[in-house]
């Protein structure tokens, strides 16, 4: 299977979320590769992090920012799942990726210029739909960062926002908050799964959610 990660706007959780799928599907018994398409290097920033400071087990990361695409097969062929890291705008990889992939999670938060960028990338997929083997892209949107007061409805406010201005597109019921523990997760070459359950509880059933929703999804389409 492969998942790729991608969105055209900076900063929305695309790596945090390839390199936490990956670890998720890798600690649920599959074997994964993490492809870092990125020319920024995030996720193989993460790994070299994680290597340095000897976390266990080890993930496979392989970079491979020009042209991926035939990598990308070649890795499906020989492991379970390739997640693979998209950077901001890269709309060639964009189309050279979301048309082999079996499912696309695209990470927004809930800002005007956050959405109407999502927008953009809906159309995109739109149009990139009868180069995909099953005539339709599977993507689905993931709302990462809402903020977590309890009366805060920008979550919803941006769902309803989006399935206005884009006619039969996917967001995920499961919400990603804004939470600490990602980016302390980040910093020390772990996967939230890897931090302390007193710290990252919330962050991981919401996490949970996320992913099992979309690969429900993924399996139906
Ligand atoms: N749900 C979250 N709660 C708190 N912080 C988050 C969350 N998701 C991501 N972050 C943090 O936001 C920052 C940006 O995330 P990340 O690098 O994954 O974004 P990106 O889309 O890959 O960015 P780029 O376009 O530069 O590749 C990181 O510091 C990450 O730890
Ligand atoms: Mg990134």
């Amino acid at each position: 299977m492969i998942i790729v990660v991608g969105h055209e706007k900076g900063g929305v959780g695309k790596s945090t979320l390839a390199i936490n799928i990956a670890s998720r599907i890798q600690t649920d018994g599959a074997s994964v590769v993490l492809v870092d398409t990125d020319t920024s290097a995030s996720s193989s920033g993460w790994s070299t992090i994680r290597e340095h400071l000897g976390v266990t087990p080890a993930l496979t990361v392989v970079q491979r920012s020009a042209s991926p695409g035939a990598t990308v097969v070649d890795l499906a062929g020989r492991y379970d799942a390739v997640v693979c890291d998209m950077g901001a705008g890269d709309y060639q990889k964009l189309r050279d990726l979301t048309t082999i992939c079996d499912l696309l999670i695209a990470p927004t938060q809930v800002g005007q210029t956050d959405l109407e960028s999502t927008v953009r990338l809906w159309q995109a997929c739109r149009k990139l739909d009868p180069a995909h083997k099953k005539g339709h892209v599977p993507m689905v949107v993931a709302i990462n960062r809402a903020p977590v007061a309890w009366n805060n409805t920008e979550a919803t406010d941006a769902r309803e926002a989006l399935q206005t201005a884009c006619n039969g597109i996917v967001v995920l019921d499961a919400v990603l908050r804004d939470r600490k523990i990602w980016r302390d997760a980040g910093k020390q070459g772990r996967s939230i799964f890897e931090m302390p359950p007193r710290d990252s509880e919330k962050a991981v059933r919401e996490f949970d959610e996320m992913l099992q929703e979309a690969l429900r999804y993924q399996s139906k389409h």
